[in-house]
C-alpha cells in the first residue's frame, strides 16, 4: 500500500495535500478542470516551473507531479529571504506569465478573476505566497497551488509576490531578515520581473487592491467555516491585516517612489 505523507504549510487544503512517492494527492474543486488545462499548457509549451497534472486517484484527488525541492513554509528558513531567492521569485514569475500567453482561458470556469482594471490581460497564479514556490539551492524553481489561478493582468500577480515576499507590510510585523527592507526588496522584485513603466504605474493600486482582496478571500473563508482559514483567522490576524492597510496607504508614495 502507497505510503501518504502529509504536505504541510497551506491553509486553505490544510491536512488535505498529501505526497504518494512521486506525485502529490489534493482535493478536486469546482475550478479543477480549468487548472489542469491550464497546467496541461503549460507543460505543452515546455514551462518547467509547475507541476504537471497526472490524473485523478480512486478517491477523487487530483494527481499532481510532486516537485523536488522545498517551499518556504513557516518558520521561513534564511535561503528563502535572500534578495537572490526574491529575484528567482521574479524570474519565475515572468516565465510563467510569458509561457501562458497564447492560451485561451474562455472555455473554462475559473476562481474569481482580479477587481478591474486588473481583471484581465493574461493569466495569473493570484497567490504567490511563501509556501506555493518550490526552491532548489535557493532559487525559485516551481509554482505550485493554483488554485486561484484566473485571468488576470500580470502586475496584479507582481503586486501580492511584492506584498509578501518584501513584504510590503508594517515592519513590525516582519520579524526576520526582510525587516526595514520592503521598500529595496519592491524594487528588486520588480526589476527582476523586468516590470515596465505601464505596470510600474499600476503596482501602487494593484497592491493595495491584491491586500484587500485576500483578507476578504480569507475573512470569507474563515466565516464559511473551512479549517484552516479558521484557525488562521484570529483576532491578532485580522489587526494585522489593518496594520498593512494602514501602512500601504502611508507609504503609497514611497512605493510609487521607489519604483521609478
Ligand atoms: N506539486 C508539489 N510539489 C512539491 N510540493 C508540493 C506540491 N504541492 C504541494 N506541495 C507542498 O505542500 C504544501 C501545501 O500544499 P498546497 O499549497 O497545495 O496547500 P494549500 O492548503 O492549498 O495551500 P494555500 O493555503 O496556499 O492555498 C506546499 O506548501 C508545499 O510545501
Ligand atoms: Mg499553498
Amino acid at each position: 500500500m502507497a505510503i501518504e505523507v502529509p504536505l504541510l504549510g497551506g491553509t486553505a487544503n490544510r491536512g488535505r495535500v498529501h505526497r504518494v512517492g512521486d506525485t502529490v494527492r489534493r482535493p478536486l474543486r469546482r475550478t479543477t478542470p480549468a487548472v489542469h488545462a491550464l497546467l496541461r499548457h503549460l507543460e505543452d509549451v515546455g514551462f518547467d516551473g509547475a507541476p504537471r497534472v497526472l490524473g485523478i486517484d480512486d478517491d477523487g484527488r487530483e494527481i499532481l507531479s510532486y516537485v523536488p525541492g522545498q517551499a518556504v513554509t513557516a518558520p521561513a528558513p534564511g535561503w528563502g529571504l535572500t534578495d537572490a531567492a526574491l529575484r528567482s521569485v521574479g524570474h519565475l514569475l515572468r516565465r510563467f506569465h510569458d509561457a501562458v500567453t497564447g492560451f485561451d482561458p474562455r472555455p473554462h470556469a475559473w476562481s474569481a478573476s482580479a477587481p478591474e482594471p486588473f481583471a484581465d490581460g493574461g493569466i495569473t497564479h493570484n497567490d504567490p505566497n511563501l509556501d506555493n514556490v518550490v526552491f532548489r539551492d535557493g532559487r525559485a524553481v516551481a509554482l505550485i497551488d493554483f488554485d486561484l489561478a484566473a485571468p488576470g493582468h500580470p502586475v496584479w500577480d507582481v503586486a501580492g509576490a511584492a506584498r509578501l515576499w518584501a513584504p510590503l507590510r508594517d515592519p513590525t510585523d516582519t520579524t526576520d531578515r526582510r525587516r526595514n527592507r520592503e521598500l529595496t526588496r519592491l524594487r528588486v522584485l520588480a526589476d527582476a520581473y523586468g516590470l515596465d513603466d505601464a505596470g510600474r504605474t499600476l503596482l501602487p493600486a494593484a497592491v493595495v487592491g491584491h491586500h484587500e482582496w485576500m483578507t476578504e478571500l480569507v475573512g470569507d473563508g474563515a466565516r464559511r467555516g473551512i479549517p484552516g482559514f479558521a484557525e488562521y483567522w484570529t483576532a491578532q490576524a485580522r489587526s494585522r491585516a489593518a496594520r498593512t492597510s494602514a501602512w500601504l496607504h502611508a507609504h503609497a508614495d514611497d512605493i510609487a517612489h521607489t519604483l521609478i
